[in-house]
């Protein structure tokens, strides 16, 4: 190639980038104040208000309004003990899924018996609800059907949250929107294909587990183990615990960024979390000046990180 043909080449690349740097330096520092608002613009910002689902200070992004899910090993009215069950609480106010709201949706069979025994038509978001999932049998076809608890049995919302205790409640709900804000299906999927990928992952999902979830996370470009089953095969709370807050604490190459800052200010104790100084003394350890890392602070009990490890403690 003729060395003018290069310059040519070299100078129509150079207006290129220098336009395209034109457009992403130049134009977003165009004064938006210099723009008056329409009428339209007034009516979307009133009416929208200022939450619009991506937003961090969203209820929705924060785990709030979210059912907890209580495990309960005495009747929380009459005190006896029982075989153990996991209770679903919507204190008033937290939304029902959309199989309560439109039962129709759970499809043939588990309709027709969470409407006649479950007794789900009657449960109102207002009042508050417990559901209970049960096996029982349509037509002669074993089922799983809900349960509205709070009819069938008298079970108050918080009769069984005061039964439970916080030590039996996990917050999988609210849990589930920090694994979809923090984006940890860019790397995770939940979602074991049928290949000899289930020996490791475990069973491939079915088409009805997703009848009535939304949104659904099954992720769609695996760059880390799929975690569907993950709390089957490592339950640890303590290596989740370090994992969450320096993934390289247990795994030296990992490249899971750190989620410390779901952690909050403050610990269980309600003393504030030093980060500086747990870092300081983590690359000590990482530089091998100390021979043990720095302890992972306790989580309280209304932390992010809580939502999120008894949400991927409960994929099992
Ligand atoms: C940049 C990619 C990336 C992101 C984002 C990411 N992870 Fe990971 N994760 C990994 C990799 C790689 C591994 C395997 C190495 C390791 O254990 O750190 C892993 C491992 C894990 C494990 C252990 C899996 C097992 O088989 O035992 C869990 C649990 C986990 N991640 C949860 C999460 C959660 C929850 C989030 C979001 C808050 C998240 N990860 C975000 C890359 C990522």
């Amino acid at each position: 190639m003729a060395f003018r043909e290069y310059k040519i080449g070299a100078r129509l690349f150079g207006v290129a980038l220098g336009g395209s740097m034109l457009i992403t330096l130049y134009m977003p520092t165009v004064d938006m104040t210099s723009v008056a608002v329409t009428e339209t613009g007034l009516t979307k910002q009133l009416s929208y208000g200022r939450i619009g689902g991506f937003s961090y200070e969203d209820p929705f992004l924060r785990g709030e309004g979210k059912p907890k899910t209580v495990t309960l090993t005495k009747d929380p009215s009459t005190n006896a003990d029982m075989e153990a069950v996991q209770a679903f609480v919507y204190e008033p106010g937290i939304p029902f899924p959309s199989g309560i709201n439109h039962p129709r949706t759970l499809g043939p069979g588990v309709t027709e018996v969470s409407l006649d025994k479950g007794r789900i038509g009657e449960a109102d978001d207002t009042a508050g609800a417990v559901f209970l999932i049960r096996r029982g049998t349509h037509q002669g076809e074993t089922l799983h059907y809900i349960e509205n608890a709070t009819a069938t049995r008298g079970w108050k919302y918080d009769q069984v949250l005061n039964a439970g205790g916080d030590a039996n409640t996990a917050y999988v709900g609210s849990g589930k929107i920090m694994f979809v804000r923090e984006g940890c299906w860019w790397c995770h999927t939940l979602l074991p294909e049928q290949t000899q990928d289930w020996q490791y992952f475990g069973i491939p999902p079915r088409l009805g587990d997703y009848n009535g979830e939304s949104p659904t996370a099954f992720g769609s470009d695996r760059k880390a183990p799929d975690l569907l089953h993950v709390g089957s095969r490592n339950s640890s709370k303590e290596w989740m615990m370090m994992h969450f807050f320096n993934p390289r604490l247990v795994q030296p190459h990992s490249i899971m960024p750190r989620y410390d800052y779901l952690w909050g200010d403050k610990d269980a104790e309600g003393k504030a979390i030093d980060f500086d100084g747990w870092r300081a003394a983590y690359n000590d350890y990482a530089a091998g000046e100390t021979l043990t890392p720095p302890d992972v602070p306790s989580y309280a009990s209304n932390s992010e990180i809580r939502y999120l490890m008894d949400f991927i403690l409960s994929l099992k």
